[in-house]
C-alpha cells in the first residue's frame, strides 16, 4: 500500500481513510500517533499488526475532550474534572473505569479500564472532529524503537503498512503524556512525562508514583511498562555526571569504529571530541533534551549508525523523571562507569 503524507489542511481526507477502516498516522505535542476508528475493532486490530505490538498492551484513546470520553466511561469524578479543566488539551492521559461494552478488547487489552488522551495539538483535534469517533494513538513507531518526533520517522518505520500520516512538523514535547490513574484509591503516575508530579499534585493534592518500583516479577499497571523499549541498535551508555565526560570519551576513544556522544552545549563545548566521536546536540537544558532524545536515539540508528551511544543523564525531577525513565529504557539501564 502506498503510504499519503498529508498536510494540517488536508485533515477532511485523511479523515475520511480513518471512516473506512484504514491507519493514519497523526501530530500531537508529544510524539506522532498511529491513529484509527476506536469504535471500528477490524480497525484497531491492524494498529497491532502495523506496529508490530503484543496484542495484550491497550491503546490510548485520543479525544476532542470531555464530552466524547462519557460516551464510554462511567460519570466523571470531580477530581477527573478538575485535571481535565487544568490539563486538556495537554500531556496528561487519564486512565478511567470504562462502562462495560461501550469499547472492544482490542483497544483495552481486555481490562474494565481504558486510558484518554486529549492531545494540544489543533490538527489533530480537527481529524478527529472530522472523522467524528474517537481514535487509538499509540505512538506511531515500530514496537520497541524510539517513538517518533517527526512524520519523517514514521515513514521509516511504517511506510507501506498504513494508508496516511499527516505531517505537523516537529513534535514539541518529545516524550510521551504523563500516564495518571485515577482508577486506584490514590491518584497514581505509571508514565512520568511533561506533566510533572509537582503540577498534578497542586491541582489535586496527594499523588503517588509507581513507575519506579516495577519489579521483574510484578504485573505493571501499565501493561506497556514491561515490554523492551526506545532501544536503538547501539548500546546506549548514561554519562550521569558532567565531570564524567572526560572519562567517558577517552574510553570512547579506544573503542572500534564510530562513537555517538548525545549532550548538552554547554557539555559539547568544554570537551574535545576525539576523532571517532559524532556529537549530536541536546540543546540547553532538560526540555530541549526530551525534545531532542528520540531523534538523536534514531539519529545514530540509521543516518550515522554507531555501535556504542554516550548519552547526558540528568537528574530525576521535573520534566527530568520522564526524560530519564526513557533513558534508562533505551539504555536497559546502562550506565557510564569510571
Ligand atoms: O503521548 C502519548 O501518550 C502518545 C501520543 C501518540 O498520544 N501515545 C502513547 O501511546 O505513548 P503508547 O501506546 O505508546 O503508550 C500507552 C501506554 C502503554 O504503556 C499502555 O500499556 C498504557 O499506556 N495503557 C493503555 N491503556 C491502559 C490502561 N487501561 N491501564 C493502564 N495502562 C494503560
Ligand atoms: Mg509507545
Amino acid at each position: 500500500m502506498d503510504t499519503q503524507i498529508f498536510k494540517p489542511d488536508e485533515v477532511t481526507a485523511a479523515a475520511a481513510l480513518l471512516k473506512a477502516g484504514q491507519l493514519v498516522a497523526f501530530p500531537t505535542e508529544t510524539v506522532y500517533g498511529l491513529g484509527a476508528d476506536a469504535t471500528n475493532e477490524h480497525a484497531v486490530k491492524q494498529v497491532y499488526a502495523a506496529k508490530g505490538r503484543p496484542s495484550d498492551n491497550p491503546l490510548i484513546v485520543t479525544v476532542t475532550g470531555p464530552d466524547m470520553v462519557t460516551q464510554y466511561t462511567e460519570p466523571l469524578s470531580a477530581t477527573a474534572k478538575q485535571l481535565m479543566q487544568h490539563f486538556w488539551p495537554g500531556s496528561l492521559t487519564l486512565i478511567l473505569n470504562l462502562r462495560p461494552g461501550t469499547l472492544s478488547k482490542a483497544v483495552t487489552g481486555g481490562l474494565s479500564t481504558a486510558a484518554f488522551r486529549n492531545p494540544q495539538n489543533q490538527t489533530t483535534l480537527n481529524l478527529i472532529q472530522a472523522a467524528g469517533v474517537p481514535i487509538v494513538g499509540p505512538s506511531a513507531n515500530t514496537s520497541g524503537k524510539p517513538s517518533p518526533t517527526l512524520a519523517e520517522h514514521v515513514y521509516h518505520d511504517l511506510k507501506g503498512k498504513i494508508a496516511g500520516i499527516v505531517d505537523d512538523g516537529p513534535a514539541a514535547v518529545g516524550v510521551e503524556s504523563t500516564i495518571l490513574d485515577l482508577t486506584a484509591d490514590v491518584p497514581t503516575i505509571l508514565r512520568p512525562g511533561a506533566v510533572t508530579e509537582e503540577d498534578l499534585a497542586a491541582v489535586i493534592g496527594t499523588v503517588r508514583s509507581n513507575h519506579h518500583k516495577v519489579g521483574a516479577t510484578e504485573v505493571p499497571k501499565a501493561p506497556g511498562m514491561k515490554y523492551k523499549h526506545y532501544a536503538p541498535n547501539a548500546q546506549v551508555y548514561i554519562v550521569d555526571q558532567v565531570t564524567d565526560w572526560p572519562a567517558a570519551l577517552a574510553w570512547a576513544q579506544t573503542l572500534d569504529g564510530p562513537v555517538g556522544a548525545m549532550a548538552l552545549d554547554d557539555v559539547l563545548a568544554a570537551n574535545s571530541l576525539p576523532a571517532n566521536v559524532e556529537a549530536f546536540s541536546l540543546g540547553q537544558n532538560v526540555a530541549s533534551a526530551s525534545h531532542r532524545l528520540f531523534d538523536g536515539l534514531r539519529h545514530f540508528d540509521l543516518e550515522s549508525p554507531v555501535k556504542t551511544i554516550l548519552t547526558q543523564g540528568f537528574a530525576a525531577t521535573g520534566l527530568g523523571a520522564a526524560y530519564m525513565n526513557r533513558l534508562n529504557k533505551s539504555a536497559g539501564q546502562t550506565h557510564f562507569q569510571k
